[in-house]
């Protein structure tokens, strides 16, 4: 990128305009934080409902005292020992954030991310940045500039390519603005990361649920949508490794005839097992990193090839490995057999 390209991007903002911008988990897509105009466009641009609150971006631990109204001092340890990175925390909203950004909440998202140019976009802005991913309103999100110009492009002022995000999901959130925490959204810090820093922590319930369940309200409003859908029908495979591979064979078998369009998610070590369809690898079992790091690219490229069905191994619901089967999940809107 050129620098002329980043201070165009700095520009912009200040003019309440919208730049994608990278971070560590996923591309954002920016504006000015107190500007409810910018806010409008934002939601406007991924066609997003205006109730789903956006997540402030801040760049130096005393944005703090003025967007919040509180910090309570567990809030301020999970700031001190994960800030900047990949965690989003809830306060209680300041006066200085408008409605706009908080979807009419009291309360405040902030996150102060580690990606280089994230950070000095925010500092050179000279302000604070909303950004949600940088999808359209139920896709996947956004984790190489590629991917946003795919969604938004002539919809934004500016796109700033940097590359691959290295974790490649969203951020862990944790609501800090009660007297207990309460993860509302799984991510790479995980509950016993957040534990080695503080006492005791709850989930959001909805986090935990294996199917669909009307009666569950999420916490975090964005976790009620259906998200990160794929156009094909996602279905996922729980059980003995040897099982699902048989029963994936088997489902992908009974598609031969029919001529649907089939893709496999798969992992370095079951990829050459599968003897029909589109078979992809989404990374090794033995480094859950490089899983969580493609599972949202791999969604797209599926797309890209138009595949009617989609079936996916699972994955360890523990560590990273709970918001790599969170997001597999809601991708799926819970389709999950047991084999
Ligand atoms: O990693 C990330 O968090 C990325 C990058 C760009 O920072 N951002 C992101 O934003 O994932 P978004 O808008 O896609 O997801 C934010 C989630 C939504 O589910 C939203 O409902 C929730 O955070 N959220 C925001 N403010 C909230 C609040 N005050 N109370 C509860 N949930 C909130
Ligand atoms: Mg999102």
């Amino acid at each position: 990128m050129k620098p002329s390209d980043f201070y165009g991007a700095v520009q912009l903002l200040r003019e309440g305009q919208l730049v994608a911008f990278p971070t560590e988990t996923v591309y954002g897509l920016g504006g000015n934080a107190l500007d409810e105009t910018a806010a409008k466009r934002i939601y406007e641009a991924k066609g997003r409902p205006s109730d789903n609150p956006l997540i402030v971006h801040i760049s130096d631990m005393k944005d703090l005292e003025v967007l919040t109204k509180e910090v309570s001092s567990i809030g301020r340890q999970l700031a001190e020992k994960f800030w900047p990175g990949p965690l989003t925390l809830i306060f209680k909203k300041s006066d200085e954030v408008p409605y706009g950004t908080t979807g009419g909440l009291e309360t405040v998202a902030i996150r102060m991310p580690s990606d280089p140019i994230a950070n000095m976009l925010i500092r050179e802005t000279g302000s604070y940045i909303a950004a949600p991913s940088a999808n359209s309103s139920g896709r996947p999100s956004t984790t190489k500039a590629e991917h946003v110009i795919e969604d938004l492009s002539g919809k934004i002022a500016m796109i700033i390519d940097g590359g691959a995000a290295d974790i490649g999901l969203e951020s862990t959130i944790v609501d800090v603005s009660g007297d207990v925490p309460v993860i509302l959204r799984p991510g790479f810090i995980t509950k016993e990361d957040l534990l080695s820093v503080i006492g005791e922590i709850d989930y959001d319930p909805a986090i935990l649920k294996r199917s669909i369940d009307n009666n569950m309200v999420a916490k975090a409003p964005g976790m009620k949508y259906k998200h990160y859908a794929p156009k094909g029908d996602l279905i996922i495979y729980e059980g003995e490794m040897d099982a699902v591979i048989m029963a994936i064979n088997k489902a992908a078998d009974e598609h031969r005839r029919t001529k649907e369009k089939i893709g496999i998610i798969a992992t370095d070590e079951t990829i050459t097992k599968y003897n029909y369809g589109v078979v992809k690898s989404i990374g090794t079992r033995s480094n859950e990193k490089t899983i969580a790091a493609h599972l949202f690219s791999i969604l797209r490229e599926f797309d890209e090839l138009d595949v009617n069905f989609i079936f996916s191994e699972s994955f360890q619901d523990n560590n990273l490995g709970q918001a790599i089967m969170n997001r597999l999940l809601k991708a799926s809107g819970y389709h999950i057999i047991n084999v």
